[in-house]
């Protein structure tokens, strides 16, 4: 049993084999956030905490002759508001009566066998492996706000989810202004924070600081979980590494507005709440309506490395659905970098051509494909094929390509349109745009508002009516600006703070919906690159187009950064020309694919213009890529490198399931003359296993990781190498 209750403590126990996360209702009916970390046991942990009189924090009316209480100093599994923790808040809200303050107290609570699932959101299933569900309904009588807190119990994957639903229990409207998934509390340590911020072309890049007091704020109100800031962090002891050190991982399980707010308060505790971005948010609770929150998916492990694992694990099996989570992914080619928009029928035909010669499963047509695309200002919102460009329509070329043994995949973006279209002409309102106001503008486009239905209906339709006339078996779906003017002409005034939650309510169940009519189709998500790069589009598309800068060494930082939170199946990684497009570095085809086998492989780059060379080069590369993809897609991911040492090198590993093989992979950003040779020790080998490296030589796995291997001069332009390491005995 994974969730036990101690009636004489009144502890709330949840167990994981690893973990343990305890709780405990007070004497005041408070629900304390008492432990998380490594297991326990039943222990009950309420000795850590010692109250005393703090002075300036203040006292609820029934303890007030006991100034040692205070809710400004507890722990706590989810804050009242307005009444006296004056630290960042789970939740706000106002009632009827103007008042802004809510108080909850334990009401009752249930054990589930099986993982809750949360109503119009993607959240953690369970899959093959087992859960329980942990309801812990909370009420504050005053404001008649019931709050349940539902934690998902993942014994074997190390796993906790939290979400929490909030429910109008009066006969009142009451207006949530924020309200957050979970509240974490981290009493006692020093603490480090990684994050993940960025920009277009420079995704998820890493960065460790250590906590000071105040609030740090991580967060996006850019409509899309953003490349400025991705929802995941973790938080980790100041001393931790790779290896060892208590990690927290914290991942929102959303694409739209987030926030997470880390602070550092006045008694050197800390507190995490994360959830739904509360600016610009306000949502009409009517009475007996409730209002659910995205899941945060949770772990804690022993150093880096196995934090990262478990979240790979989970995201893998229980967040990825359909037949392509687990199974081959076909390697592409993408027309994109060849073409831009100026492609058509004899382009696209040689080009695949070539792409099948070497191997390649799959055409991926990008932007351009239909009526008025000649350049990004027209034609969004219109998917009707340009038959200027095709003259023998869509099905006349996919019948081409599909001839040549490739699978067809398409390029779309369905929830922009542009003010050049038919769709923008016919329906002016269903752009997303403030009375009265001229709309940002951004790559000539506007948002639609999916939180109409008509316009939730026309995208199904769109989409599913192209998927039924054509030999489709893959979508990359597009999604290239920001939502500004936030506004939906279809909804009252006090309702306009719902918008930007029910547009992600509405893409998700279009995607719900897609998914489950056309289970063959592979889809890719894709923001501007990896702008929406997030735990809640991966639900629907097992792979995300990591970011529009190919350029291999940019990608090192990117895919590194990308690495700590989701698995390498997701990423979605291309081989590109030489210049690159972004940077104008030369870099030699070899590295280009070796950074893009860390994963889901494919290339983006005119096949017309290479020599015979270069394409027996990436025939060798792709039967590689085929013949490793388990292990890569499916096996263990480990970070040889720092974020030290990527000033010269970055390393990585990956290492099949069983132990039987490992590839480990080198790229060398910044040769130095007479240094020493590079030294790596090797990870997660089986130590009594003696392995063949590069059919060099054998050695035992324990020598490879305690006394590791050097490399030979790696000398040039970024030259990188892959040293294949297979099990002999
Ligand atoms: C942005 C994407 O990230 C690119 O790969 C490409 O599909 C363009 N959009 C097309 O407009």
């Amino acid at each position: 049993m994974s969730i036990r209750y101690i009636e004489s403590t009144r502890q709330l126990i949840l167990e994981t084999a690893h973990t343990s996360y305890q709780m405990k209702i007070d004497g005041m009916g408070y629900l304390n956030h008492q432990f998380y970390g490594p297991k326990l046991g039943q222990n009950d942990m309420s000795y850590l905490y010692r109250t005393y009189d703090h002075g300036f924090s203040g006292n609820p009316y029934d303890m007030r002759n006991n100034r040692d209480f205070s809710l400004d100093s507890m722990p706590q599994e989810y804050t009242s508001f307005g009444v006296g923790d004056f630290r960042v808040n789970s939740i706000a809200s106002s009632c009827s009566d103007g008042s802004r303050c809510a108080e909850f107290r334990y009401e009752a609570h249930e054990i589930l066998d099986g993982k809750y699932s949360i109503p119009g959101l993607p959240s953690v299933y369970e899959g093959d492996t087992q859960a329980q569900t942990l309801i812990v309904t909370l009420l504050d009588t005053a404001a008649n706000i019931r709050i349940k807190l539902c934690y998902g119990v993942f014994d074997e994957l190390d796993v906790i989810t939290r979400t929490a639903e909030i429910i109008n229990a009066g006969s009142e409207t009451v207006w949530l202004r924020k309200a957050s998934s979970m509240c974490l509390e981290l009493p006692f340590g020093k603490w480090d924070m990684i994050h993940f911020y960025g920009r277009h072309c420079m995704e998820r890049q890493p960065e460790r600081v250590p906590l000071f007091h105040g609030i740090h704020t991580l967060a996006s109100g850019r409509g899309m979980s953003s490349h400025q800031h991705n929802p995941f962090v973790i938080l980790c002891d100041h001393e931790a590494t790779e290896e060892n050190g208590a990690c927290y991982g914290m991942m929102l399980m959303y694409s739209g507005n987030h926030k997470t707010e880390i602070e550092l308060d006045q008694f050197d505790s800390v507190r995490v709440v994360t959830g739904i971005n509360d600016d610009r948010f306000r949502w009409e609770l009517s009475p007996a309506t409730s209002f659910h929150t995205p899941e945060v998916i949770l772990s804690c492990a022993n150093g880096l490395t196995e934090l990262s694992h478990r979240f790979h694990r989970v995201i893998r099996n229980n967040v990825v659905r359909g037949q392509y989570k687990l199974s081959h992914r076909p390697v592409l080619i993408n027309n994109w970098e060849a073409t831009y928009f100026d492609l058509n029928e004899e382009k696209i035909v040689k080009l695949a051509e070539k792409a099948a010669d070497i191997g390649v499963e799959l055409f991926v047509l990008d932007d351009g494909w239909f009526k008025n695309r000649v350049d990004d200002n027209a034609g969004l919102g219109d998917w009707i094929p340009d038959t200027d460009k095709l003259p023998n329509g869509l099905d006349g070329l996919i019948e081409k390509i599909n001839a040549m043994g490739l699978r067809f995949g398409l390029w779309v973006e369905p929830e922009m349109v542009n003010e050049d279209s038919d769709l923008y002409r016919a329906h002016p309102d269903w752009a997303m745009t403030a009375p009265n106001r001229a709309p940002m503008m951004a790559r000539n486009q506007l948002v639609l508002d999916l939180s109409r239905q008509e316009v939730h209906e026309y995208i199904y339709n769109t989409l599913s009516d192209l998927l039924t006339k054509y030999n489709i078996t893959y979508i990359k779906w597009d999604f290239n600006r920001p939502l500004a003017d936030v506004y939906s002409h279809a909804a009252p005034s006090p309702r306009q703070g719902e918008v930007t939650h029910r547009y992600y309510l509405s893409l998700y169940k279009i995607y719900d919906r897609l998914t489950k009519a056309f289970p063959h189709v592979l889809f890719e998500g894709c923001a501007g690159g990896g702008g929406r790069f997030d735990a809640g589009m991966l639900q629907y598309s097992p792979q995300i187009w990591c970011s529009d800068n190919t350029d291999p060494i940019s990608r090192l930082t990117i895919q590194y950064g990308t690495s700590f939170g989701y698995p390498v199946s997701a990423i979605g990684a291309h081989v590109s020309a030489t210049p690159n497009h972004q940077t104008g570095r030369l870099t030699p085809l070899s590295t280009r694919g070796t950074v893009a086998m860390m994963g889901a492989f494919g290339y983006e780059l005119d096949l017309t213009k290479l020599s015979d060379a270069e394409l027996d080069e990436m025939k060798a590369q792709i039967a590689r890529f085929k013949e490793l993809e388990p292990m890569i897609h499916n096996g263990l991911y480990y970070r040889l490198s720092s974020m030290e040492d990527s000033g010269c090198y970055f390393a990585w590993q990956f290492v099949a399931p069983d132990r039987s093989r490992s590839l480990l992979s080198i790229v060398v950003t910044n040769p130095l003359a007479n240094a020493a040779a590079i030294h790596l020790r090797l990870k997660g080998l089986d130590p009594d296993a003696t392995y063949s490296v590069n059919g060099e030589f054998e050695i035992l796995g324990a020598a490879l990781m305690n006394s590791g291997y050097t490399f030979p001069r790696l000398m040039g332009d970024y030259p990188s190498m892959q040293l294949d390491i297979i099990k002999v005995k």
